[in-house]
């Protein structure tokens, strides 16, 4: 694997699956895969899991992991061609990305939707160049429109937690005070249409994901009716795609709560992290053994570990 920045990467999503579960039972037992080799993980945003989790994962392989802030322990970089750089960013990506592929052996990198230009945002213009001019292979940590890792780690915590072969699965939009990015959704629908769940989509009129990851799939705009039946809820919000980066509604008729989750066929809730705690998601909801979103942010370790070991075994 030389790039992982989507489901369509993976060449075969079961074995992927399974082969999580086998890291899942010893985590240490490909060391000599990392041996003197190097990932470094580029942040051009903030991050918990997925700095704490790649970081892990790179070294239960036996890699050396190192990490730059981008604006903060490194310099600010310009990334849009034919700039007059007289401004506050002195670096441009297109030095900095070859020079720190000339570090390592993978990249990792996180470069968010900058709201300026839907169409910027979908070409995913960062990390397109670190493609194209790293010449080791990158692994997305999440991007402007999708969060693949993130996925692929909420498909093996469906895996682990499913009683059901074909498990009913709701994605839902939940309010939030400030502007998200559609990554983490888009992603979430891209991967669970590559299985055979029953998945269900639901939002309030207005934030519509885009048509290249929603396909034929129809929204359920009564979130209510959705959650009828359901055995996951996964909690998210995203800013509109339609009015690009707006925030069209903060209505907490759409947080999740006990009386909706009783609608439910006893359901797992979900959720990335970092929640807002009673806009998103109620305490009861959080705080109950319904919620999984502990075990699937731990998953983020294993996943990581998997994708690295994919690429290491092809370097
Ligand atoms: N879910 C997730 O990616 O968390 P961080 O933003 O903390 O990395």
């Amino acid at each position: 694997m030389k790039q992982f920045t989507s489901v369509k990467d993976i060449p075969d999503l079961k074995k992927a699956v399974a082969t999580a579960f086998e890291i899942k039972k010893n985590r240490f037992a490909w060391q000599h895969l990392g041996k003197n080799k190097t990932m470094v993980l580029i942040f051009f945003n903030s991050s918990l899991r997925t700095r704490l989790s790649t970081q892990k994962a790179a070294l239960n392989l036996g890699m050396n992991a190192m990490v730059l802030n981008v604006g903060e322990d490194g310099w600010q970089m310009e990334s849009e061609l034919g700039v007059v750089m007289d401004g506050d960013k002195p670096e441009h990506l297109l030095e900095a990305i070859p020079v720190i592929g000339r570090y390592c052996d993978v990249i990792g990198v996180r470069a968010f939707a900058k709201f300026k230009s839907r169409e910027d945002d979908y070409s995913e213009i960062i990390l397109n160049q670190f493609i194209k001019y790293a010449g080791v292979p990158v692994v997305s940590m999440e991007g402007a429109t999708r969060h693949p890792l993130q996925s692929y780690a909420d498909l093996v915590t469906i895996e682990e937690f499913k009683t059901k072969e074909r498990p009913k699965v709701v994605l839902t939009w939940a309010p939030h005070p400030r502007a998200l990015p559609q990554a983490v959704a888009n992603s979430f629908v891209e991967w669970m249409r590559e299985t055979d769940y029953d998945l269900v989509v639901t939002h309030p009129e207005g934030y519509e994901l885009a048509p290249q990851f929603m396909g034929d799939l129809k929204v359920e705009y009564d979130q209510k009716k959705a959650f009828e039946g359901a055995d996951f809820i996964y909690a998210k919000n995203w800013s509109s795609y339609t009015s690009y980066g707006s925030i069209l509604s903060k209505d907490l008729a759409w947080t999740v709560d006990e009386a909706k989750m009783a609608l439910t066929d006893n359901a797992k809730f979900m959720h990335c992290l970092p929640v807002r705690r009673n806009v998103i998601v109620s305490d009861g909801v959080l705080d109950s053994p319904l919620s999984i979103v502990v075990e699937q942010a731990a998953n983020r370790e294993i996943t990581a570990q998997a994708v690295l070991k994919m690429m290491l075994e092809n370097l």
